[in-house]
């Protein structure tokens, strides 16, 4: 996710509204920044690797223009650099581009072009915009080369293009990715959220899917993906600046929480055709996918939560077995390494000193190491011998939610492709992967509840978590939520370890959070929590739809379990919103916590 502005006026007042606007937008992306001037002698531009502070360092070389667009990165496809920084330019410097997005299909259009004669600069996959409007007579024709240029692209974007040659214009397209038009006096914004140029207007019109529109200083028009002419509504934001920078929402984890869906949709874009996962998309050598043997997975915290989901699904789904071991216990074990072991780090920020450290002793022991990581160019996709990114996002808060479900998605596709090269492919599991953004949406729209539940939670001292199998390995990603954020002890139990001992601490009115969605275990589950229950606890259950045995639960979260080796993603919604809602009623800083941060980069 990357945030893009655009301005265009009769006054030279485009580069002190576009930095501005980018500093509002840096929640969505802060490895580079840069901006581009439409003047009549040429586009002028500056950017720069790095957070838009480093960028304002620069931008005194700038001279003032009335027409121009910006853009802070959150990479995707080449790590953080000053040449894949964003605006690109065509190979005559007449055409900038800022890009919000994905081009799926960049590859096969760099090659297309390099034929032609276009030099690239980048190893990013935005770069093929600007080449490709230049190739459809941009710099004579900006809209019309847009149009065509338009109808090769694939993928999920939204991008902006001005030109040297028409210098009082802005063209923009819309495909999935959010992009607004701001209507000032005399001058006219685009931006990603309104939050770039609410400080100059509150009114504003929403492109749609599929959208191009051309701004002008004191005009704009849309035209949808037919090519018909359109009216969009104009809106009126009534939000206050603050608010806008977590896109309205209180705190940037409700906000991640709330925008997993999408980030699921970005995660798998690409990754499966047909009823098989596009192998070539996991950044695997075909030969190790074929080849392996066993799996080691090392992670820290809610990476490791996110890895005994990705045991449980290799181990079912292509029998082969796989060990999950935390980082700091790893790097210190003197493991022993057999030949044909697949060895797994995960870590959002791929920045973690343990999970590094383990990274680098297996490379000495002459193993294989395979990254699934959220951060283009961090030091772990960068020493480790393959990587596949989450394309989650950042993720701003402490408390990780919207990183830790697509790196189960990415266990989700590794696993199947696994079973796929063996012989075991799982068409139906494929399909339901496509419909998890739709069932996590009709999720999160169920969880009036949750709020409820947390407000009775926010009084307790201890609250345990409990489950079976895949539930178990939820149980301890809700115990680590709840307390990272709320500070009230918890802890996650296999259930069937509690009368082993853990029993003996529950009493009258002792909360235990009961995780229901694996079918062939919930009748000892159940029978689990019919034994707390009979010690007084009060039990909260997050159970699959119609699973039986919900009435020993006083309180019940039920959710959609199509098949439970791709539910995790979606029954631990409810769980990351209890530890959320609970932190707010507590008045904890939800964002923020106290002791922690974000990337523990320090043994
Ligand atoms: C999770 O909510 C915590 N913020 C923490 O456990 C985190 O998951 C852990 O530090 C690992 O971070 P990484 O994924 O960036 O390696």
């Amino acid at each position: 996710m990357c945030g893009i502005v655009g301005f265009v006026g009769t006054q030279a007042d485009a580069l002190p509204f576009i930095f501005d606007g980018l500093k509002r937008l840096e929640y969505r992306g802060y490895d580079s920044a840069g901006i581009a001037l439409a003047l009549p002698q040429g586009i002028a531009i500056q950017k720069s690797k790095g957070k838009i502070s480093v960028l304002e360092t620069v931008l005194g070389m700038l001279p003032p223009g009335p027409c121009g667009i910006g853009h802070t990165r959150w990479a995707t496809h080449g790590r953080p650099t000053d040449q894949n920084a964003h605006p690109h330019t065509d190979c005559r410097g007449e055409i900038a581009t800022v890009h919000n997005g994905i081009i799926e299909n960049f590859e096969e259009l760099r090659t297309e072009l390099v034929a032609l004669g276009h030099h690239f600069v980048s190893d990013t996959d935005t770069e093929v915009i600007p080449h490709l409007l230049e190739q459809y007579g941009g710099n004579q024709d900006l809209e019309a080369a847009v149009r065509k240029a338009e109808t090769r692209l694939k993928g999920a974007y939204a991008f902006l293009a001005v030109s040297s040659l028409e210098p009082d214009k802005i063209v923009a397209v819309r495909r999935t990715s959010p992009l607004l038009i701001g209507l000032g006096q005399g001058e006219n914004y685009l931006a990603s959220d309104f939050s770039a140029f609410l400080s100059s207007t509150r009114r504003a019109v929403a492109l749609e899917n599929g959208d191009m529109a051309v701004v002008t200083p004191t005009h704009y028009q849309i035209w949808d993906q037919s090519g018909s002419s359109v009216d969009r509504s104009i809106i009126e934001i009534d939000w206050d600046i603050k608010q806008t920078e977590r896109g309205g929402y209180a705190h940037f984890m409700l906000k991640e929480i709330m925008e997993q869906p999408e980030a699921w949709s970005d995660c798998l874009l690409g990754r499966l055709e047909g009823e098989r996962v596009v192998v070539s998309e996991l950044g695997l050598p075909v030969e190790v996918l074929n080849q392996t043997k066993r799996i080691q997975i090392v992670a820290a915290g809610t990476a490791y939560h996110a890895g005994l989901i990705g045991k449980a699904l290799i181990e079912r789904l292509v029998r082969i077995p796989v060990v999950v071991d935390v980082a700091s216990e790893y790097r210190y074990q003197d493991p022993v390494l057999e030949s044909g072991t697949l060895v797994i780090a995960v870590s959002q920020s791929g920045e973690t000193a343990d999970t590094l450290a383990c990274v680098r002793m297996v490379k000495d022991m002459g193993g294989f190491t395979y990254a699934i990581t959220n951060t283009v160019g961090s030091t772990l996709s960068r020493e480790s011998d393959a990587v596949i990114y989450t394309h989650a996002g950042p993720e701003i808060a402490v408390a990780s939610t919207k990183a830790y479900t697509t790196q189960i998605l990415v266990f989700n596709l590794l696993a199947m492709a696994l079973a796929e090269a063996r012989g075991r492919g799982r068409p139906d599991l494929i399909q339901i992967l496509r419909e998890l953004p739709s069932l996590g949406h009709g999720v999160l729209e169920r969880m009036d509840p949750v709020s409820e539940m947390a407000e009775k939670l926010a009084r307790s001292r201890d609250v345990f978590y409990v489950g079976r199998g895949i539930d178990w390995a939820l149980a301890m990603e809700g115990q680590l939520k709840l307390k990272e954020i709320s500070y009230i002890h918890a802890e996650a139990y296999a259930a069937g370890e509690l009368k082993h001992g853990t029993l003996a601490l529950i009493e009258e009115g002792t909360p235990v959070v009961a995780i229901v969605t694996e079918p062939q275990l919930a009748e000892k589950t159940i029978s689990n929590i019919l034994e707390v229950k009979a010690r007084g606890a009060e039990v909260w259950g997050i159970v699959a739809d119609n699973m039986p045995g919900a009435f020993a639960m006083d309180h019940r979260i039920s959710i959609p379990v199509r098949d439970p080796l791709v539910a995790s993603v979606l029954a631990v919604i409810p769980l990351q919103l209890l530890a959320y809602w609970t932190a707010v009623a507590r008045g904890e800083d939800v964002d923020q916590p106290r002791n922690l941060a974000k990337s523990v980069t320090v043994e």
